[in-house]
């Protein structure tokens, strides 16, 4: 009944909204946030754009993308890339909220400032673990086994580029997704602040 496929272009808009409604720790973030588009722009757009061939959906059986997963063979690469063709667009539209305070910024807020200054990955979990990876499932996909489908998937796509290690990132307060990624083998490589990075060899 639900099928895993290549992403395409046309699977933008089904991608942002995944990406809004998993966004609170898994759960749906639409009432977080008042620009609907800003977490897609940073967890999803990107990939469909620069990385297509590592980004897969699942379709339900009445055809609607309800998940997910997407990465980068070579994050230092997708971080240079974002810098020249992704973030200046962006930047333009939506403006630097650095002069606010951490705990005074909304949460749009919060993701303008990370549009403008963007996390970058640290080179001692590059060394093991060049790729990284995020997955979403909508509710309906979840717990029937296709999060670990979809994760081999990508894993494949990700060996034959020849990458030795993927990592992600996973906010603290989301124990069910720490549980499902230690369960397939990821192992935790470092503690920040409000997140867990954990990395597993392909
Ligand atoms: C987290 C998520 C990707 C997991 O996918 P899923 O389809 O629900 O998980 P699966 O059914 O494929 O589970 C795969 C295996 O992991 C195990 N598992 C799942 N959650 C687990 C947990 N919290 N603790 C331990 N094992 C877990 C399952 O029992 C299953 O084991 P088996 O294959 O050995 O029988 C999915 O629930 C999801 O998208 N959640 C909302 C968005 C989210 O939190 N994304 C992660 C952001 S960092």
């Amino acid at each position: 009944m639900f099928t895993i496929r290549p992403a395409t272009p046309d699977d933008r808009a089904a991608l942002y909204r995944i990406c809004l409604e998993t966004a609170d720790s898994g759960a749906d973030a639409t009432n977080l946030y008042r620009d609907p588009l800003l977490v897609g722009h940073i967890y999803a757009g990107p990939y469909l754009t620069f990385a297509p061939e590592f980004t897969f959906v699942l379709e339900d059986g009445g055809g609607e993308v309800c998940g997910y997963v997407l990465g980068v063979a070579d994050t230092a690469a997708f971080e240079e890339r974002l810098e020249r063709e992704w973030w200046p667009r962006l930047r333009e539209q939506d403006r630097d909220s650095a002069h606010l305070p951490a705990q005074e910024r909304t949460p749009d807020e919060r993701l303008t400032h990370l549009i403008h200054h963007p996390r970058r990955a640290d080179p001692a979990v590059l060394a093991a673990f060049p790729s990284h990876l995020h997955i979403d499932l909508l509710p309906r996909g979840q717990g029937g086994g296709h999060g670990r489908r979809m994760m081999n998937r990508l894993f494949t796509a990700l060996r034959e580029a020849g990458s030795p290690g993927v990592h992600l990132g996973v906010g603290t307060r989301n124990v069910r997704a720490q549980g499902f990624y230690r369960h397939l083998g990821f192992r935790e490589l470092a503690q920040t602040n409000g997140g867990i990075t954990m990395g597993l060899r392909l």
